[in-house]
C-alpha cells in the first residue's frame, strides 16, 4: 500500500519516522513521493529491529542524503532519538509483521518449507529467546492459551498441539523448523495450520504486542501537531489494538481520525501480491491544540 502510506503524508511534513523500514521500500517511495521538490527540507528516519533487514536497507538506501538508517524497535524512542537527533515526527508508519526476507532465508527459521534451525528472533544480537528454547520450556496452558489467543485454535485443538509438542520434546528436543513440521503432522495439522502455529510463535518469541502496545501508549508524545501516525498491520489482534487505540484518543478529543473506515489494498494489488490480502492500515492525526 506505498500508494496509500505516500498520500497519507502531511502536508509540510519534513521529519517522517519508519519505524519498520525493512527492506526500504515504503522508505523509498515517501522519498520518491517527496523529493525532489522537498529534497533541502525533508528528513526520514528508518529504523528496523532486525539488523539483517536494516543491512539490507542500508545497501539499498545508503546514498539517498535524505534517509538516515539505524538499528532500533519502533518502541525504543530513546534509541530512535539517538538516530535521528530529534523526538518528534511530522508522519510515523509502522508496517508491522513479517518481510519476504525473513521467509527466503531458511536460516532465521520462519518458514515451514525451509529447514532451519527454529531461531525466529528479529533481533538475533539480543539475547532474547530463540523458537527452540522458547519450545524446550514452554508451560503447555500457557502456550495452549497463546494458540487459541493469536492462533484463534478452539480450546481442545490449542491443548492437543501444545501437549504433544511437550511430549514430544520430552523424548527429543525440536530443533529445527521441518523438525517440528513432522512433529506437527503427527497430528494431522495441514500446512495452513502450521503455518499459523509458526505465526503465534514467532510472535511470542518476539513480543511482538508488547512492542505495539508501548509503542500505542506512547507515539502520542512524538508526533508535531498536525503529526500523523499510519499504522499497517497483518493480523487481526493487531488490528483490533491499533483501532481500539486510535477511537479511544479520537474520543478524547486531543486526535482525530483521518479514515473512518480502514484502508485496504487494491484489488489489483491484492490479486499481485497474496500477502497484502490481510493488510489493514488506519491513519490519525495529532490535533494542533495551539491554533
Ligand atoms: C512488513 S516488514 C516492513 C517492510 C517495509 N515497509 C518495506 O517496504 O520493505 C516489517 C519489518 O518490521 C520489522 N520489525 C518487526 N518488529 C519490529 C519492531 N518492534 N521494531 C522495529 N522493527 C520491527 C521486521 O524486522 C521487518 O523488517
Amino acid at each position: 500500500m506505498a500508494q496509500e502510506v505516500c498520500d497519507h503524508i502531511p502536508q509540510g511534513a519534513q521529519w517522517i519516522l519508519d519505524g519498520t523500514v525493512g527492506h526500504g521500500g515504503h522508505t523509498l517511495a515517501m522519498h520518491d513521493y517527496l523529493c525532489p521538490k522537498d529534497v533541502d527540507t525533508v528528513h526520514l528516519i528508518g529504523v528496523d529491529k532486525d539488523e539483517k533487514m536494516l543491512a539490507d536497507a542500508i545497501l539499498r538506501l545508503s546514498t539517498y542524503p535524505t534517509i538516515t538508517l539505524g538499528h532500533a524497535a519502533y518502541d525504543q524512542r530513546d534509541e530512535i532519538k539517538k538516530i535521528a537527533w530529534v523526538d518528534s515526527f511530522d508522519y510515523i508508519l509502522l508496517d508491522i509483521g513479517i518481510n519476504r526476507g525473513h521467509i527466503w532465508d531458511a536460516e532465521r527459521g520462519f518458514s515451514i518449507k525451509a529447514d532451519g534451525p527454529l531461531d525466529m528472533r528479529f533481533d538475533s544480537t539480543s539475547n532474547g529467546m530463540t523458537a527452540e528454547q522458547y519450545l524446550q520450556r514452554m508451560d503447555v496452558q500457557d502456550f495452549s492459551a497463546k494458540l487459541q489467543q493469536y492462533g484463534d485454535f478452539s480450546p481442545a485443538r490449542a491443548e492437543q498441539i501444545a501437549l504433544h509438542i511437550a511430549r514430544s520434546r520430552s523424548s527429543q528436543p525440536i530443533t529445527t523448523t521441518l523438525e517440528l513440521v513432522d512433529v506437527l503432522r503427527e497430528i494431522k495439522l495441514d500446512g495452513r495450520k502450521q503455518a499459523i502455529i509458526f505465526q503465534v510463535l514467532r510472535i511470542v518469541v518476539n513480543d511482538e504486542l508488547g512492542h505495539l502496545e508501548r509503542f500505542l501508549e506512547s507515539f502520542g508524545d512524538h508526533l508535531t501537531p498536525w503529526g500523523r501516525c499510519a499504522i499497517m498491520t497483518f493480523h487481526s489482534i493487531e488490528d483490533r489494538m491499533v483501532k481500539q487505540c486510535f477511537k479511544e484518543l479520537s474520543e478524547k478529543g486531543d486526535f482525530h481520525l483521518v479514515n473512518k473506515k480502514v484502508i485496504i489494498p487494491h484489488r489489483k494489488e491484492r490479486e499481485k501480491n497474496k500477502a497484502s490480502n490481510s493488510a489493514k492500515l488506519r491513519v490519525i492525526e495529532k490535533v494542533d491544540k495551539g491554533s
